[in-house]
């Protein structure tokens, strides 16, 4: 029988890679506390119309890639695809945006059935952070400085910030219809990826990197030229903010996003160091969509999503050191020993030391390979001649230096020097 592997486009996360995992997960609670943002948990599957009135029916998300199906009382339901819409409907239902303004954030997997590649798959994870009931610039520009801090805290270098403004509704439907009839007659230039779009949503023709099409949008008309004031007055104000906090920025005339709720500002980091899936975060305002989900008044917002398996290869590409890994690894080399091992280990571990124990059996070479795997800083010893002794040998792993005998009692306290030195 053949043996069953997990679903394409779907990961398994083995122990070496959790434990980046791990550290950018406490980076990111750490860091959204530090801004006064609260944690929200919402379900893994929603009404599939959730999605559909909130990024669009005719985006590529909802027209393509949803898991959607239909459950046993005949309801249509969806394996959420993003969680701006579900933290929308969460705050709404559960009367969060009455005369409140509020800071969210959520961690969890996403679904889309897109064609796997490096960096893209059918079940990734997104870390996103929304604002709700401020429509001034100042919260755009925290939560992008919010995003500046995460790299900094990861030390990720590699990702730059591009900004862009879609301005309001009417603005856009105006810039639409320029943009459609430039392009129009152009249709045979375009590649078949655009061609559908100018039928279903041909401002997202202006991302497109096709060759052929990038340079048919060469003299095209700019959103940038037709924005309403507001939006200008806006962005200006979201630029000015970037430049006084020291992040710098590119605005890219181009930056359209692929869910239909935006308005406004919208911006992305991009690292160069990804492939073509480079863009590590996105987000921008989204002013109508509470409305769009049956709030009976507007609720300005504002936030964005990263995605987790992105920044895990930034750290992995990075040389920074595997956060996983033990300080102390216990070779137990008779079963005399395994008692007074296990005390010490769990000694240990009361000083915050973390110790692997051998089990099993196996000689000291055997054992001490082990301990070298385990990513140990420093490997106890003890046997027969140790416990007679009341003593335990400590081998360093990693330092060039000798190894020492100690007195069991005292052993804490010299391995916490050991560390400390
Ligand atoms: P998005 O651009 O669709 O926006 O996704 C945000 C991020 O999630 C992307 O920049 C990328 O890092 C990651 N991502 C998206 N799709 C995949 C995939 N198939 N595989 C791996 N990573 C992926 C949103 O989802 C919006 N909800 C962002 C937002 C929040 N806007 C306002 N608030």
């Amino acid at each position: 029988m053949a043996a069953i592997q997990a679903i394409r486009g779907m990961n398994d996360v083995l122990p070496d890679q959790a434990a980046y995992w791990q550290r950018v997960e406490s980076v990111l609670v750490e860091l959204f506390g530090l801004y006064g943002y609260r944690e929200v948990r919402f379900p893994v599957l929603e009404k599939t119309e959730l999605f559909a009135r909130s990024i669009g029916a005719d985006t590529d998300i909802v027209a393509k890639e949803m898991y959607t199906f239909i459950d046993r009382n005949g309801d249509s339901l969806t394996l959420r695809p993003e969680g701006t819409a579900s933290c929308a409907r969460l705050g709404l239902q559960h009367g969060l945006f009455h005369n409140q303004q509020q800071r969210l954030w959520y961690l969890g997997p996403m679904f889309r059935h897109e064609r796997p590649q490096r960096g893209r798959y059918r079940q990734f994870h997104q870390a996103g952070a929304e604002a709700f009931g401020w429509d001034g610039p100042d919260i755009d520009a925290e939560l992008i400085a919010l995003t500046a801090r995460i790299w900094r805290s990861l030390g990720i270098t590699a990702a730059s910030l591009q900004v862009n403004s879609l301005g309001d509704a009417a603005a856009r439907r105006a810039y639409r219809e320029r943009l459609l009839a430039y392009l129009s007659p152009l249709r045979g230039e375009l590649d078949a990826d655009s061609q559908r779009r100018l039928d279903t949503n041909p401002l997202r023709i202006l991302d497109s990197k096709h060759p052929a099409t990038q340079a048919v949008l060469v003299d095209a008309p700019l959103l940038r030229d037709h924005l309403d004031q507001d939006s200008v007055r806006h962005f200006e104000g979201l630029c000015g903010y970037l430049d006084e906090a020291g992040i710098p920025y590119e605005i890219n005339p181009r930056l359209v996003r692929g869910l239909d709720y935006y308005s406004r500002s919208v911006f992305e980091w991009v690292s160069g160091e990804l492939g073509s899936q480079g863009t590590v975060c996105a987000g921008g305002r989204y002013d109508t969509l509470v409305e769009q989900l049956g709030g009976r008044h507007p609720v300005p917002a504002v936030g964005f999503a990263l995605g987790l398996e992105r920044l895990v290869e930034l750290l992995t590409l990075g040389d920074n050191e595997n956060p996983s890994g033990v300080d102390v690894y216990v070779v137990v080399l008779d079963e005399a020993a395994r008692l007074a091992a296990t005390q010490s280990a769990e000694q240990l571990r009361d000083r915050g030391l973390r110790v692997q124990q051998h089990c099993g059996g196996g000689g000291a070479k055997s054992q001490l390979k082990r301990a070298d795997r385990s990513g140990a800083q420093v490997a106890v010893v003890l046997g027969e001649e140790e416990i007679s002794a009341g003593r335990a040998t400590v081998k360093p792993l990693r330092r060039d230096a000798p190894q020492f005998s100690v007195g069991q009692e005292k052993l804490a306290a010299a391995l916490a020097k050991f560390f400390e030195s």
